[in-house]
């Protein structure tokens, strides 16, 4: 076996180091090694979006990268999203207009839903279906989807110039 590479990354604003096999995909990393287990897996191949996450800003498939890969980066998961006891307001949108039903592919969701409103704060229907066209819900049928994202875009706007969007915690 591969001799591990220690990982070095900031995730969620706090610093995490740990081994990695060259190999190993940062979604495995993530849960296996780091314990953040809100990351979920599906296809394994890029082609679902459950495994979505934030690096340095911008969404990535995190069963595409490898652990290596992210040494250094500034990501974001589902579980900088909120505090505790404390819903961020896109996942109380999700919660009150039923974005969600098993919530298996809700991370992967949310993530993708908070990297779009920040880029557009009050997205069209048809700049949502672009922005969630890598994301596969089997349960939802998007509709709901849709209406949670524009009660998360209104909540976002209330609570006043992107303060809830703005930073991961
Ligand atoms: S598990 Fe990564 S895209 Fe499906
Ligand atoms: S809520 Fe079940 S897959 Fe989306």
């Amino acid at each position: 076996m591969a001799e591990a590479r220690l990982v070095s990354l900031t995730i969620n604003g706090v610093a995490y180091e740990a081994l990695a096999q060259p190999r190993m995909t940062l979604a495995d990393f993530l849960r296996g090694e780091l314990g953040l287990t809100g990351t979920h897996v599906g296809c394994e191949h890029g082609a679902c979006g459950v495994c979505t996450i934030l690096m340095n800003g911008k969404s990535v498939r995190s069963c595409l990268m490898l652990a290596v890969q992210a040494e250094g980066a500034e990501l974001m998961t589902v579980e900088g999203l909120g505090r505790e006891g404390e819903l961020h307001p896109i996942q109380e949108a999700f919660m009150e207009a039923h974005g969600l039903q098993c919530g298996f592919c809700t991370p992967g969701f949310l993530l993708t839903v908070y990297e779009l409103l920040q880029d557009n704060p009050q997205p069209n229907d048809d700049e949502i279906r672009e922005a969630l066209g890598g994301q596969i819900c089997r349960c939802t049928g998007y509709q709901s989807i849709f209406k949670s994202i524009h009660l998360a875009a209104d909540k976002l706007a209330t609570a006043g110039a992107g303060e809830g969007a703005a930073s991961p915690a």
